[in-house]
């Protein structure tokens, strides 16, 4: 699967940013006090509204993306972070006091991926890469409630967004089809550029999450992220 390509990197804060901006202060508030010696790894930071909002709470930050368009993008916005273009689930993640992972960065798998043994072996990892007290804050759609297939259509200026969201039921996931026509410049002429990815996201139990962080050793709240996002689950896990 690759994610966000340029056309849907350049238009990603400002098509998806509102979701941090109203979570960050929530987790701000979950992580306390921020000083430079404290170092919070951000996962899948996107466009970097989160990183932003981390560094100017005091905190240091490396966020981790796989996409290098986007690191671009959020190396503008935080350019006293650090990044480094990763997914998760490749090699070895840098030393931290608290991570983050929201927008569900840790639930984007392919299909003939297991991806419980993944998040249970991430959780077994900050286990022993947290310190007693560490925070590990993150999101995940929940695999119960209301369906959640939608279409949904935003047009601006420069660009026109088309996502259609199928949800399957039995397997516990979701595809995001994303079409992305982007104004291009050429002269004079009026053209725009299609692009298309697809996003296979994983839902989780919320059950089963609350089980897997308390065998690994995390006193976890699981509660209600957004009012405007049915079933999206925000984590904050304290390591014991
Ligand atoms: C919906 S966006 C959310 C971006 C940002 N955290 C925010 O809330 O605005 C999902 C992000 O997760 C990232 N992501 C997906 N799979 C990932 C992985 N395996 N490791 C790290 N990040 C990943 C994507 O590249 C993208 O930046």
């Amino acid at each position: 699967m690759t994610l966000y390509r340029d056309d849907l990197s350049r238009i990603q804060a400002e098509a998806f940013g509102e979701y941090a901006d109203r979570l960050m202060p929530r987790v701000l508030g979950l992580l306390g006090a921020g000083d430079a010696k404290t170092r919070v790894l951000d996962i899948g930071c996107g466009a970097g509204i989160s990183t932003r909002r981390l560094l100017d709470h005091g905190f240091s930050v490396v966020a981790l993306e796989p996409s290098q368009t986007l690191i671009n993008h959020a190396r503008e916005l935080a350019p006293e972070a650090t990044f480094l273009c990763s997914s998760v689930w490749d090699g070895v993640l840098p030393a931290c006091h608290a991570a983050l992972a929201i927008g569900e960065p840790l639930t984007y798998h392919a299909r003939d991926v297991d991806a419980g043994a993944r998040l249970r072996g991430l959780l077994e990892y900050f286990r022993s890469a947290l310190p007693p007290g560490g925070k590990f804050i993150f999101d995940f759609i929940e695999a119960d409630g209301a369906p959640l297939d939608a279409k949904r259509f935003r047009t601006e200026r420069e660009w026109v967004l088309l996502v259609d969201t199928v949800e399957d039921r039995a397997a516990h996931r979701l595809t995001r089809t994303i079409d992305t026509f982007t104004h291009v410049d050429a002269l004079e002429l009026d053209v725009w550029r299609r692009e298309r990815e697809l996003h296979e996201v994983v839902l989780f139990a919320r059950g089963d999450v609350a089980k897997w962080l308390d065998a690994a050793g995390f006193e976890a709240s699981l509660t209600d992220a957004d009012p405007a996002l049915p079933r999206r689950v925000l984590v904050s896990a304290t390591r014991r």
